[in-house]
């Protein structure tokens, strides 16, 4: 029962981390370049589409990282409250206990980037251009949709770059941490 629960844990983590930078990899080399290569309206209904799919699979898949991740924690006993933080206070000062509180802080970075973009970029990016508005009014609120949908791309490579040292460091536990 115990070892299923472990493979368990362990197969749910790495699907997750497979859906998670899959789906930002595809969207960035294989999605967007397709959206630009078609005419400007289509591709924003492209992109708006996409995003909202893209949104619920990966706030899941960043969930289920937390999730086993720290059921993995107590899988192995390294859990304590209190403790050193959420670990035990030996493994705290390991490389591994390190390691684990660096992957820890960089997966708060990507909610925080996850939170930016669902609930600032993603509603300039989605609002429709009122045709009543004066022109200056659109021209300034197409100003403002352009530089979201530029922030979006730059927040997502960060994302991705981001998810791939996480995945660097989480197979470094494997032989005890990286740093
Ligand atoms: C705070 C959240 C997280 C915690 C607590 C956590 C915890 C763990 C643990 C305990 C392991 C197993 C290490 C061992 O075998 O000794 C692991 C492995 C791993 N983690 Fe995470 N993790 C978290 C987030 C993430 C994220 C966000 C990613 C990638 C985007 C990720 C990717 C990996 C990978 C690729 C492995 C190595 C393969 C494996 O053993 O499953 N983890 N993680």
């Amino acid at each position: 029962m115990n070892l299923n629960l472990e493979v368990l844990y362990q197969a749910v983590h790495d699907l997750s981390f497979a859906v998670y930078v899959g789906t930002l990899v595809y969207s960035e080399f294989v999605l967007e370049p397709a959206a630009s290569a078609v005419a400007p309206a289509q591709g924003a209904v492209v992109r708006r589409r996409a995003g909202e799919r893209h949104m619920l699979i990966n706030w899941s898949a960043l969930l289920l990282l937390l999730i086993t991740g720290v059921l993995r924690l107590g899988y192995m006993n390294l859990l304590a409250f209190p403790g050193t933080f959420f670990l035990t206070t030996r493994v705290a000062s390991s490389a591994y206990g390190r390691t684990i509180f660096t992957m820890f802080g960089l997966w708060c970075v990507l909610a925080a980037l996850g939170l930016l973009m669902t609930f600032a970029l993603r509603p300039v990016l989605i609002g429709k251009i009122d045709p009543t508005l004066t022109s200056s009014e659109r021209e300034r609120r197409q100003q403002r949709m352009v530089s979201a949908a530029r922030m979006m791309t730059i927040v997502m490579r960060a994302d991705l770059a981001i998810a791939v040292v996480i995945a660097v460091l989480g197979v470094s536990l494997g032989s005890g941490g990286l740093i």
